[in-house]
């Protein structure tokens, strides 16, 4: 019995001394920044009025219910980044008053009202780079106080739906690139942003203007999917291939010119017997 418990004292003193946590991030007291993390039960090595925890280059796959509750007074920033967390269990960060969360490049797939709901207070959620395909309808209801939302790059096809954005009263800024937002769907969502002054920051440059102009002309795009992607897709492979095809012009232009200015200078030189 003595003997399996100072393997158990052992394993956590491992486990504490080959993670890392270190205080004072960016010159800031009550930060930490914790590295090479496979447990969350380390945290408890972190004083006691902790505001920010920064995990990096860790290995989490889960989160589980309660992992922060022993710095449920005081934390109000975390960032766990690239730490290959997948699944997050329903109250997680049950009792934390964060204003920031940050699961960036990690493996969600979903934003789950199960731990978004203990999340009240928060004003930035910042989820780019994970599988998200899928964002609870009961979000918009549960972060009333939601400034920054960045979403991109991750699995979304399906918008955002307007009526459910129209409760984040207080939403200033969303990312939403590289996500396989559904062409029909994308134009609402963008509109409605774009006149609520919320700053939607994109990677499809110009071809809402496209979708606008296949809804108008193309045969069945008003109620085919199918339809409207291909002519959408038609369309910017060509205003690109236009852009090619000015672009070589231009260098052609400039060939010939310097190709004129050669020939003046041989004859010049021709002229003077060389
Ligand atoms: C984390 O582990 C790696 C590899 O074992 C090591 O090189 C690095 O120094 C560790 N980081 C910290 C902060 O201990
Ligand atoms: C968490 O990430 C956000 C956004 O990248 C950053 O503004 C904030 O300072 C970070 N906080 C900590 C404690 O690392």
């Amino acid at each position: 019995m003595k003997r399996i418990l100072e393997l158990f004292v052992l394993t956590i003193i491992l486990a504490v001394c080959s993670a890392n946590c270190l205080s004072n991030l960016h010159g800031r007291h009550y930060y930490y920044q914790c590295e090479n993390v496979t447990n969350l039960q380390i945290l408890s090595v972190i004083p006691i009025g902790v505001v920010g925890i920064n995990i990096k280059n860790s290995n989490i796959k889960k989160i589980p219910t309660d992992a922060f509750s022993m710095h449920a007074d005081s934390l109000e920033e975390l960032n766990i980044t690239g730490c290959g967390v997948e699944e997050i269990e329903p109250n997680a960060f049950r009792g934390l008053k964060l204003r920031v969360l940050g699961l960036v490049d990690n493996r969600i797939r979903k934003l789950n009202s199960l731990w978004i709901q203990d999340l009240t207070n928060l004003k930035a959620l910042i989820v780019w780079r994970n599988r998200i395909a899928e964002v609870d309808a009961q979000l918009y209801d549960l972060l009333p106080n939601l400034e920054l939302w960045d979403i991109a790059h991750n699995e979304m096809s399906a918008c955002l739906p307007t009526e459910l954005l129209k409760k984040l009263t207080k939403l200033r800024k969303i990312y939403l690139a590289s996500n396989p937002w559904s062409y029909r769907c994308r134009r609402s969502m963008t509109w409605y942003l774009g006149s609520n002054h919320i700053r939607f920051v994109q990677d499809w440059g110009s071809s809402d203007m496209l979708i606008e102009e296949c809804l108008a002309h193309e045969p069945n795009a008003d109620i085919d999917d199918n339809a409207l992607s291909k002519c959408v897709d038609r369309k910017v492979g060509s205003t690109e291939m236009l852009q090619t095809v000015s672009g070589l012009s231009e260098q052609i232009r400039e060939l010939s010119r310097k190709v004129t200015e050669l020939e003046i200078e041989v004859a010049a030189l021709k002229k003077t017997g060389y």
